[in-house]
């Protein structure tokens, strides 16, 4: 929270997912109180003569309410940026952390139906049916841990 590339990461998610449905970083504190510190934040960055931008971010929550997996959240690439492999990367990023380290064995996330495609592309799969929030229809997407090859040596977690 103390690192200045989070204000630039909440800038950027204000712009891309929560403006274009009324919210602001404030308002999801006030309705989520606490949600904010449970997070671990993957984020994209270029160095510019102007400084640091965050140009594309995820958030990973470890402990959900489904055993053994957690959740991709607010995941975002700025507008002048998408298309350009920053999304693929930051899940990418986001799986190794948590089938690594964290020893999940799978993730999902709350896609709006628009992003299926993206996900899919993935190897992420559409589990049950389409659901509205926020008046946007979405969709579970799931990955599993893949499974570790026979004769390779699991990735040790110190
Ligand atoms: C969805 C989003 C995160 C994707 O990030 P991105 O950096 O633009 O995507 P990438 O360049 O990494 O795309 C990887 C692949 O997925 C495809 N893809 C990207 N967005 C897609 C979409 N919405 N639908 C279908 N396919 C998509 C790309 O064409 C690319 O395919 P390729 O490997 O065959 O070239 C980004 O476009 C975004 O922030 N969109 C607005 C906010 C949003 O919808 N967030 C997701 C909320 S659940």
């Amino acid at each position: 929270m103390a690192d200045p590339l989070y204000e630039k990461e909440c800038r950027l998610r204000e712009r891309v997912l929560l403006e274009p449905i009324g919210m602001t970083m404030q308002k999801l504190a006030e309705l989520y109180p606490g949600f904010e510190e449970q997070f671990e934040h993957f984020v994209a960055v270029t160095t510019t003569p102007g400084g640091e931008r965050v140009i594309g971010c995820a958030l990973l929550l470890p402990e959900t309410d489904r055993p053994g997996f957690g959740k991709l959240m607010q995941m975002a690439v700025d507008k002048q940026r998408q298309g350009e492999g920053i999304g693929q990367r930051l899940v990418i990023e986001a799986e190794s952390r948590a089938f690594g380290e964290l020893g999940l064995e799978g993730l999902f996330c709350f896609s709006q139906k628009t992003a299926v495609g993206f996900y899919e592309k993935l190897g992420w799969l559409p589990e049950g049916d389409e659901f509205i929030e926020a008046d946007i229809p979405h969709m579970t997407m799931v990955i599993e841990r893949p499974p570790v090859d026979a004769g390779e040596e699991p990735i040790p977690s110190w």
